[in-house]
């Protein structure tokens, strides 16, 4: 399994912020936003990563991320010229994804609890899977509708009037028909390639897989600076209260064995005195020593 991280966009909904810095390069807490997303992909053992950002903003991810080789991964970097849609990045990344199935997620979507990513990655074999999540606002989303035996029935996007209260979060698997479908999609009216037309593609041919995530998880988009905030504020609490992070790229990568105990060592010794350093030297390296 690849997997893509789309972090362009024109970012406007938080301008001025996003005048010298893109969107998820922002700080939701105590980390930039594309550490969350990143880690999830980490989480979910992927390993083979492609960032799709803009022309202004890719030195600055490649700059933050380097190849990948501080997390046990391969990173590569490609640009989206214009923002013209979330399912344009199958076709600027349709060499890296080869003949591989791909997950995209888009980065300034935050997931926290559970497995569900990490199993529906293991079990994914054709097709395409997404998720549901219940919202209250579900007019801001893709939103998916089921019929009585949990089947999804309808996928629309922003529907002014919804039939479920089931957002579609942005994080999606595909087979390798992805690129075939994304090429023969045509622009919607506000000149994108639009995921949601991808995913309805897919149920046509009666392949979608749509789960529910369950209500002990939680996804947060960190779009628009009011839920910025609300990202922000609930990462503190769960860091406070739990005394663990989330979003932590170094730690997912430690316990996927994606990276050693040394070389998480090494990577640790590189970074300033900082919270972010003593958390990984306390909470992790520390702990996986006892436990050794
Ligand atoms: O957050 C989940 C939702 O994301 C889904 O439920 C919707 O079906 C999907 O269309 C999308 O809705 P948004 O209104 O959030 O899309 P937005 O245009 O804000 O783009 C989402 C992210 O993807 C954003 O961080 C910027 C990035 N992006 C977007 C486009 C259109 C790109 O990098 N390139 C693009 O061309």
């Amino acid at each position: 399994m690849k997997g893509i991280i789309l972090a362009g966009g024109a970012g406007s909904r938080l301008y001025p912020l996003t005048l010298v810095a893109s969107k998820q390069l922002q700080p939701v807490y105590d980390k930039p936003m594309v550490y969350y997303p990143l880690t999830t992909l980490i989480e979910g053992g992927i390993r083979e990563l492609c960032l799709i950002s803009t022309p202004q903003d890719l030195p600055r991810f490649q700059q933050l991320l380097g190849n990948g080789s501080r997390f046990g991964l391969s990173i590569e970097y490609r640009e989206q010229a214009r923002p013209e849609g979330i399912a344009q990045a199958f076709l600027i990344a349709e060499s890296f994804i080869g003949r591989n199935p791909v997950t995209l997620i888009l980065g300034d979507n935050i997931f926290y609890g559970g497995d569900t990513f990490q199993r529906a990655f293991s079990e994914f074999k054709t097709g395409a899977t997404i998720f549901g999540y219940h919202v209250h606002d579900p007019e801001r989303y893709g939103v998916v509708e089921f019929d009585g035996g949990g089947r999804a029935v309808s996928i629309e996007e922003k529907p002014k009037l919804p039939k479920s209260n089931y957002a579609v979060p942005g994080l999606y698997i595909y087979d390798n028909d992805v690129v075939p479908i994304t090429k023969a999609l045509k622009p919607s009216a506000r000149g994108e390639l639009e995921i949601t037309a991808v995913n309805v593609e897919y149920l046509r041919r009666g392949s979608l897989r749509v789960q529910r995530l369950n209500r002990g998880f939680a996804w947060l988009d960190a779009g628009t600076s009011s839920s910025l905030h609300d990202a922000s504020a609930y990462v503190q609490t769960i860091e406070k209260r739990a005394g663990i992070k989330i979003g932590c790229p170094e730690e997912a990568a430690f316990r996927q064995h994606f990276v050693s105990l040394d070389q998480l060592e090494s990577i640790i010794a590189a970074m300033p005195q900082c919270e972010y350093r003593s958390y990984l030297e306390a909470e992790v390296v520390a702990e996986a020593r006892r436990l050794k």
